[in-house]
């Protein structure tokens, strides 16, 4: 896994744009939060104050209308949202992952009619690989593409989708050949308004609770055939290598909120007096507050690098270990989210536990960051798995 570049360098350009976001952040999304969490409605005023930031899909190539922001970039506007709201950091966070899939391989008109209004903020892109019965093996798809002249016909049911229903478009996996498993698998770009798209009801969660996630229901939906991304059979391949660049989002994401909660829980301790001193003075709490920050420095690290690997690969560039660095960070940085949050809510004692703090929110928050885009098993398998080939 030697690497032969240097590790992440995050330029004056990078520190600026964290700095607009964080700004942003405190001033339009965190106010917020907690009703987004209380309500589990939408977040419209994180959408609307990151679209007129122009912070709501910032990694579209300027070539198709965007902000042509490269990976270490998107990271930074992710982190720092998922920081103050997670539910909103999906918004940049899926909109990159809908979209990967036509910039990887969809075709020069797929990239024109599609990128742009999502550049301009007038549409989101969701991404729908899943299914009820298929997971983590997601080779093990149902959904069916069924060619029909100048059209593709699909049926079947994709679940977990984020962000079902406020996304205008939808890459949707699909077999086109049944026996052929992976390499019968092929991708379609398919809008909310295709007659025969429908959702099933918002599931009902433990956090990320502003973002919707439902079932997009797929019933005789007749497509074009140029809504084909790349060639047939090469769906799978696609969405995999999706993952390998937004693996490293959902690291972003995590990493956010871990220091979200960190920095609530720094502030909490200088203030909170117990035996006649500030809690911060027992070196209990101390060594809790050293280990938080120094798992969540090592997990930004390991991003920030993967991030230049994803924007090297991006452009085309051969990375062998994109695949391995994309799950590490994402494996590594959600498992320290989880316990930054969960010490996080020790720290500030019976307070942490109600919802009157953040930090309860943000534990609840951080573990589907080991769930999705691949559970923390399926990041370690793929990583064996590169590390023994
Ligand atoms: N890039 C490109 N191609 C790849 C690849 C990669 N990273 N990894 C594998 N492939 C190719 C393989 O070469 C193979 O092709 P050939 O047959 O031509 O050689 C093909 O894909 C199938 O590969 P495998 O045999 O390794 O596939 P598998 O069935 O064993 O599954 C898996 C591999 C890693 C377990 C995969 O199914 C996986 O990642 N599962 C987890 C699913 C997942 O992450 N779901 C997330 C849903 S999205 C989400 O959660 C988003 C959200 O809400 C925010």
């Amino acid at each position: 896994m030697s690497s032969d570049f240097p590790a992440y360098a995050p330029s004056e350009e990078h520190e600026l744009l964290r700095q607009t976001v964080r700004e942003l952040a405190e001033a339009k999304i965190a106010p917020h939060a907690a009703e987004v969490d209380e309500t589990g409605e939408f977040p419209q005023n994180a959408l609307d104050a990151l679209v007129a930031g122009d912070l709501h899909a910032v990694h579209v190539p300027e070539s198709y209308g965007g902000a042509g922001a490269d990976a270490l970039a998107t990271v930074i506007v992710i982190e720092e949202v998922a920081r103050v709201c997670a539910s909103s950091s999906l918004i940049p966070a899926v909109n990159k992952l809908g979209t990967v899939p036509v910039l990887l391989s969809g075709s020069e008109e797929l990239k024109k009619k599609y990128l742009a209004p999502v550049a301009r903020g007038e549409a989101m892109f969701s991404y729908a690989l899943s299914e009820p019965e298929a997971g983590s093996d997601a080779a093990s798809m149902k959904t069916r593409a069924v060619r029909d002249g100048d059209h593709w016909v699909l049926n079947g049911v994709k679940m977990w989708i984020t962000n079902a229903g406020v996304s205008e478009y939808y890459t949707v996996m699909a077999v086109t050949e049944p026996g052929a498993g992976a390499r019968g698998i092929s991708a379609f770009v398919v809008e909310k308004s295709d007659p025969g798209v429908s959702f099933g009801p918002k599931e009902r969660k433990l956090g990320i609770k502003g973002s919707p996630t439902r079932q997009v229901i797929l019933e005789d939906v007749r497509i074009p055939a140029d809504r084909i991304i790349g060639a047939e059979g090469t769906g799978f391949k696609t969405a995999l290598a999706t993952l390998d660049h937004t693996r490293i989002t959902i690291a972003a994401q995590a990493l956010g909120i871990a220091q979200g909660a960190l920095d609530h829980a720094v502030g909490y301790v200088k203030e909170r007096r117990q035996f006649g001193k500030s809690i911060a003075d027992f070196q209990g709490v101390q060594f809790m507050i050293a280990d938080m920050a120094m798992k969540i420095e090592a997990a930004r690290q390991l991003t920030y690098h993967a991030a230049i690997k994803s924007e090297r690969a991006m452009n085309g560039e051969k990375v062998p270990d994109l695949t391995f660095v994309s799950s590490a960070c994402k494996c590594l940085a959600s498992d320290a989210a989880m316990e930054v949050t969960t010490d996080a809510v020790q720290l500030l004692g019976g307070y942490g536990y109600t919802r009157d703090f953040p930090v309860e929110r943000m534990m609840r928050d951080a573990k589907i960051t080991q769930i999705y885009e691949g559970t923390n098993q399926i990041q370690r398998m793929v990583m064996a798995r590169q590390l023994l080939k």
